[in-house]
């Protein structure tokens, strides 16, 4: 049977880069169904949700699903759960992808787009695994509300043994592949689940991570030494919310948050998300000129992670590189391509 992509265009420059994604994925994977749906405030507009369960029910038929990404002004005024960001937290959840692996890597061609230094982003290849499923995203009590006349608002970070285990676990599993070093980091001096992250992952290192050398680093000092020496790290383990942080700052090393592909993977055999770890970026939504290099390298770790088609990932990720050689640049790079024609150099490169 063949396998199934899923793809879920979402909110503002969603649908531009994933229209880009689905041609490259038409032309280079034949075997592949695929299938489109609606999920953030597309879906909202559509169903009055989301993300509705006919959707979810489709994402966890597939073999991988790739999103664009999803939210905007025009959704702001609504109830929270029903905000398109609430779509996708619930297809996190509903697919259980707890690992969401964000590789942060500089092209060759790129290293003078970076706001850094050249010497401090050559050659950088470091990985953030993020906890996606649980902390502060998920836990509860959460709330704003008023008590003896005191209005508040608070959210609960919160995780459980088995939650850090298997997440540590990938980290420890992909480090492996790697240069067998994962740093994790928390706030185990001022939070209570920071400390708990520490022991949890010292422990999973003892059972699980044979051949890996664990160290741990303040989440705050982590984002400061992205900055300063960013070659140091290899594999970054991080909770929901720092792993968010330190993902968007590692986006900036290698030129462009347009540039960064994600991969959420759950437990073996079950559905992967991809999508970019860029948002729907309103300010430039509907003009043409998003990068899609981002999309379409989600779409290369969907071929990669999860659709079985290693020898295509391969050549995409090397044409995506070509193409940059070749001087294709969208604007965020410095130069003057439409999203369009960033795809079509990349096709060319193929
Ligand atoms: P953003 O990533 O959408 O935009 C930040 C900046 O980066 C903007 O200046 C934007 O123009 C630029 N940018 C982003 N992607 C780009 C691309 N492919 N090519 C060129 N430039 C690009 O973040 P934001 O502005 O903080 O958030 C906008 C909306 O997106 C919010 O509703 C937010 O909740 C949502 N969001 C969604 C996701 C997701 O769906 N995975 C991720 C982040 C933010
Ligand atoms: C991301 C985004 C999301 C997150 C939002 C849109 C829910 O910032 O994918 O990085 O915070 O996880
Ligand atoms: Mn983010």
């Amino acid at each position: 049977m063949k396998k199934k992509l899923l793809l879920l265009p979402g909110d503002g420059i969603g649908p531009e880069v994933i229209a880009e994604a689905r041609r490259i994925a038409e032309l280079l994977v034949a075997d592949i169904e695929i299938e489109t749906g609606l999920v953030g405030g597309a879906s909202f507009d559509a169903h009055g949700a989301p993300l509705t369960d006919e959707t979810l029910a489709r994402a966890l038929k597939s073999e991988a699903v790739l999103l664009g990404a999803v939210g905007g002004p025009k959704w702001t005024g609504t109830a929270r759960d029903l905000r398109p960001e609430a779509g996708l937290l619930a297809l996190r959840k509903g697919l259980d992808v707890f690992a969401n692996l964000r590789p942060a890597f500089c092209f060759p061609a790129l290293v003078d787009a970076s706001s850094l230094k050249r010497e401090k982003v050559e050659g950088l290849d470091l990985m953030i695994v993020r906890e996606l499923t649980g902390g502060v995203y998920f836990g509860t009590p959460r709330g704003i509300d008023e008590v003896g006349g005191l209005r508040r608002g608070y959210d609960t970070a919160i995780y459980t043994h088995p939650e850090i285990e298997r997440v540590a676990r990938v980290a420890f599993d992909i480090a492996r592949g790697r240069s067998g070093r994962v740093l994790s980091v928390e706030k185990s001096n001022v939070m209570e689940s920071g400390l708990f992250w520490r022991q949890e992952v010292t422990l999973a290192h003892a059972e699980f991570g044979g051949g890996v050398a664990l160290a741990h680093m303040y989440a705050d000092a982590c984002a400061m030494e992205l900055v300063r020496a960013p070659k140091q790290f290899d594999v970054i383990l991080a909770d929901n919310l720092f792993g968010d942080l330190l993902s968007d700052e590692a986006a900036m090393l290698t030129g462009s948050i347009g540039m960064l592909p994600s991969a959420s993977l759950g437990a073996p055999g079950t559905p992967g998300l991809y999508e970019p770890v860029h948002g729907s970026a309103p300010d430039i939504a509907g003009q043409g000129i998003a990068n899609p290099c981002a999309a379409i390298l989600s779409l290369e770790m969907a071929l990669r992670w999860s659709l079985g088609k290693e020898k295509a990932a391969d050549a995409l990720l090397a044409a995506v590189g070509k193409a940059l050689d070749r001087g294709a640049r969208t604007r965020d790079l410095g130069g003057e391509l439409t999203t369009r024609q960033m795809a079509d150099a990349v096709i060319a490169a193929l």
